[in-house]
């Protein structure tokens, strides 16, 4: 099962949003296999993964993780909408939704949302693996010695495979218990398994293999070799979200030779978590290609992160400035990945106004007259934001190719232009809206020179 499409109203920061999941017209994929929503801190990208992971659950995990549903409306709304369309292994297309009310019970809250749970359970009891669902919130971690009561034999598998997202104090599977149990039921078949997965996931650390001892997964380092435990906090974020992941798809799918091969639907909150900005650029890709037939919806904070996202698989949550402050979603339907990652920092995306830091950014920006000497030495000194001016240059150079190449106004409501194949330099974010949809055809270049922004601002487009 995958998300094709989802909407949410009045649920927590959110007031109203929807979210695009169908593919490029020219991809064989039911939907587009990666999304990654950015947002500053409390704006409701964690909302988002939990409305999905609500609305996934099923009767059986909702009243573990809902809590009280009168917590997800929206303050002084009165009612609330999670809705979403899915599409199912068979290809057949559902709409599923879970209304919410205020002052509602939880037992108001099931009867009423029964015409979306009744058929959903059906399917979770006769084909649980088609619907796979795994959510990790960002207080992803292995149990405590004393256990985790989400782990418990009597939790719902579904509820376990989602809890992180919900609830801080619940914990993952742990990948020694897993591996030890793996490797006394299926022998070295079971390790080689794991050994393979977790290498092809991570960077220059490799699996050595289980210290049956001390119940502990030995790992090689450029320090030599280590426990788990000892790990960075970086490769044991990681290692802990992935392993709970095999562990839930080796049960789900009784498939423990292939988990590469499982299909289902993976939210990931602030994917980038703890990692150095170096890793920061390659886990996308290393997911992609390690898990290549899931759906992903991920968060994140990290430009790095956002830069390697595709055409149109970027989201950004920005607040308003009006009265209310309201949370909108934008779609970035041009592709990050072709911009630089000083032009990202400067664009409408992060609206950060400049590469300099704040302390030059003042001195800069105070009139010469009022600099004291320091300051018009510390500004000798500091590199000029010669950055800034070759983007702008770029950008100067993209807009003369697009005038050369512009055919007549008549005709550029034509075929959308394929991203990547004649693109300069900055256009890269300026793919043209898929055919099919709503949006620019085409960019046309205004008469007057415009600014960097403007430009990156033609691919940002508010939903
Ligand atoms: N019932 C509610 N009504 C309105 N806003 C809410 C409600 N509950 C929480 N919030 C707001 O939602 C935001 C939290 O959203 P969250 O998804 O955790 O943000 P993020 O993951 O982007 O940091 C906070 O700003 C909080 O104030
Ligand atoms: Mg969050």
């Amino acid at each position: 099962m995958f998300l094709r499409h989802l909407t949410l109203e009045n649920i927590r920061s959110i007031e109203s949003l929807d979210i695009d999941f169908t593919p490029p017209e020219d991809s064989v994929d039911p939907v587009r296999r990666w999304t990654c929503i950015l947002g500053e801190n409390g704006i409701g990208k964690s909302t988002i993964l939990r409305a999905i992971g609500l609305l996934l659950a099923g009767s059986e995990t909702l009243p573990k993780v809902i809590d009280d549903p009168t917590r997800w409306l929206r303050l002084k709304a009165k009612t609330g909408r999670i809705s979403a369309q899915i599409a199912t292994q068979e290809g057949e297309v559902r709409d599923i939704s879970l209304d919410f009310k205020a002052k509602d019970t939880l037992t108001a809250f099931l009867k009423r949302n029964e015409a979306t749970l009744k058929p959903l359970d059906a399917a979770l009891r006769h084909t649980a693996r088609s619907y796979f669902t795994a959510g990790y919130g960002v207080s992803r971690r292995f149990p405590s010695p004393d256990g985790d009561k989400f782990q418990s034999s009597s939790v719902p598998p579904r509820a376990a495979s989602i809890a992180t997202l919900f609830r801080g104090d619940s914990c993952l599977r742990s990948i020694e218990s897993w591996a030890m149990d793996l490797h006394y039921r299926k022998g070295s078949a079971g390790l080689s398994m794991i050994r393979q997965a977790l290498n092809a996931l991570l960077p220059e650390v490799k699996f050595h293999g289980i210290d049956k001892d001390n119940r502990q997964l030995l790992f090689n380092t450029a320090d030599g070799r280590v426990p788990l435990a000892l790990l960075s906090d970086g490769y044991q974020s990681i290692i802990s979200w992935y392993g709970d992941l095999l562990f839930r798809i080796t049960e789900s799918f009784q498939d423990y030779k292939k988990p590469q091969e499982a299909r289902g639907l993976l939210l990931l909150d602030e994917i980038d978590l703890h990692l150095h900005p170096k890793w920061q650029r390659r886990v996308i890709d290393h997911i992609r290609t390690t898990l290549p037939h899931f759906q992903f919806i991920a968060t994140t904070h990290s430009p790095l992160t956002a830069q390697q996202c595709g055409e149109a698989e970027l989201y950004v949550l920005k607040r308003e400035e009006d009265k209310k402050h309201s949370v909108r979603l934008h779609h970035y339907e041009g592709s990050p990945d072709f911009l630089r990652i000083d032009q990202l920092l400067v664009s409408p995306i992060f609206g950060i106004e400049t590469g300099m830091s704040l302390r030059i950014q003042a001195m800069r920006e105070k009139p010469a007259a009022l600099r004291t000497a320091y300051e018009e030495e510390t500004l000798r000194s500091v590199p000029r934001p010669r950055v800034d001016q070759e983007t702008e240059d770029e950008k100067v150079a993209l807009l003369r190719e697009l005038r050369a190449s512009r055919p007549s106004r008549k005709a550029a409501v034509g075929p959308a232009r394929k991203v990547g194949a004649s693109a300069g330099p900055a256009g890269r974010s300026m793919s043209p809206a898929r055919a099919g949809r709503p949006g620019p055809a085409a960019y046309i270049p205004p008469p007057v020179r415009p600014s960097g922004r403007d430009l990156i601002s033609a691919a940002f487009k508010a939903k």
